[in-house]
């Protein structure tokens, strides 16, 4: 549903349909699981999950022996969560105003949440708040203007692309995700990029949505890039990627001796992003050898999702 700004509202009805879709696009899981490590929270540590939606990430938090708790501001949403996952410590707040003591809490996450943020320096401003010095701000999401379809109308695709791009408040927030924790204040700011990649049906809701914001493309051109989409679909020839922007960071000043970090480096010291891809590739834009410019920019698949194994995953799923 778009306003009449033309922005999308963050309670849109089908959200939470195609939330639910994009968590079952081979790779997902393994995202996610990736950004819960890269909190580097040991057992019991205090970590919320900022713009919950419907609270899947607190669950596995709590599951994975940490004390979650989950903030959004959308009260149907939350409505949604706390039927999914009994017992999960979910409240109304939203980035701004997170309902938390300074410094009590050891690890801040944001999953696909800065895009519909006006002031994202300010949401973390309040992560570092929150934060114990040594603290943990994970940040991901996807950068609406690079979504990959492919087509045989690669024109049509493109506007379609921006157009839905456009309905966003902040389509391209993923890309100045690690820009926005060291202009926070955030050290050994790591930045990396994984690709979900879909070849299944799933991803057709997301397409016949795309194709709805045509504007002044003929109606006929429309319904044949659509048909072609389906046809991919039912010939296992669809091909969609998404590139998910990941960054974190670590609050500044001294962590509590209670040794709260589990298999990394201490706190203060400068990073770079790992990455287990062979075909990572470094980004050598920065001549400074400051943490800043060491941090680097990775591309890689995500585990265990290279696009031809993707593909068989979401050939599977079409049967
Ligand atoms: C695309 S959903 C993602 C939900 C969840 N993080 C996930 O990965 O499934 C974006 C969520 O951000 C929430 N949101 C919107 N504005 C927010 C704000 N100012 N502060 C916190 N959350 C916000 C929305 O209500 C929505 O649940």
């Amino acid at each position: 549903m778009t306003s009449r700004t033309g922005k999308l509202h963050a309670h849109e009805p089908d959200l939470l349909a195609r939330l639910d879709a994009a968590e079952r696009l081979p790779g997902a899981e393994e995202l996610r699981a990736y950004s819960y490590d890269l909190l580097r929270a040991a057992p019991g540590a205090r970590v919320v999950d900022v713009g919950c939606g419907a609270g899947r990430a607190v669950a596995e938090l709590d599951a994975r022996g940490l004390r979650a708790a989950g903030v959004d501001p959308d009260a149907q949403t939350l409505a949604v969560a706390r039927h999914r996952w009994p017992g999960a410590d979910v409240r109304v707040a939203d980035a701004y105003g997170l309902p938390f003591a300074d410094a009590s809490l050891d690890g801040w996450r944001a999953d696909k949440v800065f895009h519909e943020l006006r002031e994202p320096a300010r949401a973390l401003a309040e992560a570092r708040r929150v934060l114990v010095p040594g603290g943990r701000a994970v940040l991901l999401g996807q950068d609406w203007d690079t979504v990959v379809i492919d087509s045989d109308d690669p024109a049509l695709t493109r506007a379609l692309v921006h157009a839905r791009a456009d309905a966003v408040t902040a389509p391209r927030a993923a890309r100045r995700h690690r820009t926005l924790l060291l202009e926070a204040g955030f050290l050994a700011v790591t930045a990396e990029v994984r690709t979900v990649v879909s070849t299944g049906p799933a991803t057709l809701p997301m397409l016949v949505q795309l194709a709805a914001l045509a504007g002044a493309f003929p109606r006929e051109r429309v319904d044949g890039w659509l048909a072609e989409q389906r046809e991919r679909a039912a010939t296992d020839r669809l091909f969609v990627a998404v590139p998910v922007f990941l960054a974190a960071g670590t609050a500044p000043g001294r962590p509590p001796a209670r040794g709260r970090h589990r298999g990394g480096q201490p706190p203060s010291t400068p990073t770079t992003a790992a990455s287990g891809s062979s075909r990572s590739v470094q980004n050598s834009g920065h001549a400074s050898p400051s943490a800043a410019g060491r941090a680097s920019l990775y591309t890689s698949a995500v585990p265990g999702t290279s696009p031809s194994r993707a593909k068989s995953a979401g050939a599977s799923r079409s049967s």
